[in-house]
């Protein structure tokens, strides 16, 4: 029978690996919802007209990337590569934009892209992501890239650097688009393929490409050419994050790869690292309600790659920071007719809440004890020949005994040493 595997970049996470992956869900949620993101659920698949309509043809991610499938009805479904156009749908679907015109949600949860997998880049990944609605106020893109910068910094990662840029409004960038379209046409034979091809689709995104740098370099930027509003809107940004403490790189090229954006973009990347390493990234969308069939409405947000920012913690952490050592206590089953007491020792001990673990098995107390000692239990407890229960503390060596009727003594123990 053929060996049953996990689909390429798609993992299984356990122990250590897992630990950081939860804790960095927890760190950005608790952020966010500490400045008051309500928490928002939103399904894994939706209809694939979502994201056609939501994150855009142009985009990598519609022209290539996404899981999308029939279901039994022939209805076409994509599993969700990203959590804004679903969150735009919900939104939308449950008239927030009338009811709550004003709002901020977060959410946290997988994405699915069929990329090619490499480091940093899986097919299934967690995304933590914060949505604001309603304000085009510059003080709000300031306050989200604060959040993912306070999100970062609780989790005890200092070394990373905020990438921000203006890619304007439709109004100066259709112009400005046509300039860098003619720069693009007469350096055509420097441009790689997919850019060349980006010509016509969608120009900006010459600037995320890793082979045409130097092809592009004397290219015009979005940044200089932004209009009036959208430039009073970008030193505004800038001045609000100033005012919060956030220090922040302007860099022209930071364009997204998504279709929705205007105004505000950002990516936070590690000091050291490429593309693949872009911690969150994120920006204005004050087009996308429109586009997706509800009223004109500002929105921004952004999403924290949860995978990502696990590895940079693993590459500064030797060990997980499992805060206080918590008291393990392994309960050990030896012969049937202790079960029943046994199972009520663990009963009291739940209840109390005290963490243990049953071992339950057929093999004797040594092998027991090894397993208990080679999983890093602190204390196992198992029956004795007297009809009482021994305590044994794995790593002095000690042991003790009481009743098994009680578990007063144990918890004493086990709390006081
Ligand atoms: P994005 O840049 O496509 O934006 O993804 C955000 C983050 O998700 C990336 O910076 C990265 O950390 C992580 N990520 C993306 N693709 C992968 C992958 N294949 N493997 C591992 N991690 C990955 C968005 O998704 C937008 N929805 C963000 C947003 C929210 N903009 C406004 N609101």
């Amino acid at each position: 029978m053929a060996k049953l595997s996990a689909i390429r970049g798609f993992h299984d996470s356990t122990g250590d690996i897992l630990e950081r992956i939860e804790r960095v869900e927890a760190v950005a949620r608790k952020t966010l919802e500490f400045a008051c993101y309500e928490p928002i659920r939103l399904p894994i698949v939706e209809h694939s007209e979502v994201f056609l309509r939501g994150v855009g043809h142009s985009s990598d991610i519609v022209q290539k990337e996404m899981y999308t499938f029939e279901d039994a009805s022939g209805r076409s479904l994509t599993l969700r590569p990203e959590g804004t156009a679903g969150f735009i749908r919900a939104y939308l679907e449950h008239g927030l934009y009338k009811e709550r015109p004003v709002c901020k949600y977060c959410y946290s949860g997988p994405m699915f892209r069929h990329e090619r997998p490499q480091k940093g880049r899986l097919r299934q990944f967690h995304q933590v992501g914060a949505e604001a609605m309603g304000v085009s106020d510059p003080c709000l893109d300031a306050e989200l890239i604060t959040l993912a910068d306070r999100t970062l910094r609780s989790l005890g990662l200092g070394e990373f650097e905020i990438h921000l840029n203006s890619i304007g409004c439709e109004a100066c960038r259709e112009p400005f688009k046509q300039d860098l379209v003619a720069f693009l046409q007469k350096n055509c034979t420097m441009l790689c393929e997919d850019c060349r091809q980006r010509i016509v689709l969608n120009p900006l995104r010459v600037f995320d490409c890793k082979v045409c740098k130097e092809a592009i370099e004397k290219a015009p930027v979005m940044l200089e050419h932004l209009c009036q509003e959208c430039l009073e809107h970008f030193q505004a940004v800038k001045a609000c994050l100033s005012a919060f403490g956030v220090d922040v790189n302007i860099n022209p090229r930071i364009v997204r790869g998504l279709d929705y954006y205007n105004r505000t973009t950002f990516e936070i990347y590690p000091e050291e690292g490429g593309a693949q390493s872009v911690l969150v990234a994120g920006g204005r969308y004050d087009g996308l309600v429109e586009t997706m069939g509800g009223p004109p409405t500002a929105g921004i947000g952004f999403a924290l790659g949860v995978e990502r920012v696990a590895e940079r913690l693993q590459q500064k952490e030797k060990k997980p920071d499992l805060g206080v050592e918590k008291p393990s206590l392994a309960v050990i089953a030896l012969g049937e007719q202790e079960k029943p007491a046994l199972c009520r020792v663990l009963t009291k001990l739940w209840d109390a809440g005290t963490s243990a673990m049953p071992v339950w098995g057929p093999q004797g107390l040594k092998a027991k004890l090894r397993f208990v000692d080679k999983r890093g239990f602190r204390y196992a407890l198992f029956p004795s020949d007297a009809g009482r229960m021994i305590l044994k503390d794995m790593q002095a060596g000690s042991q003790s005994e009481g009743p098994s009727a009680e578990t007063g003594w144990i918890m004493a123990h086990i709390h006081t040493l």
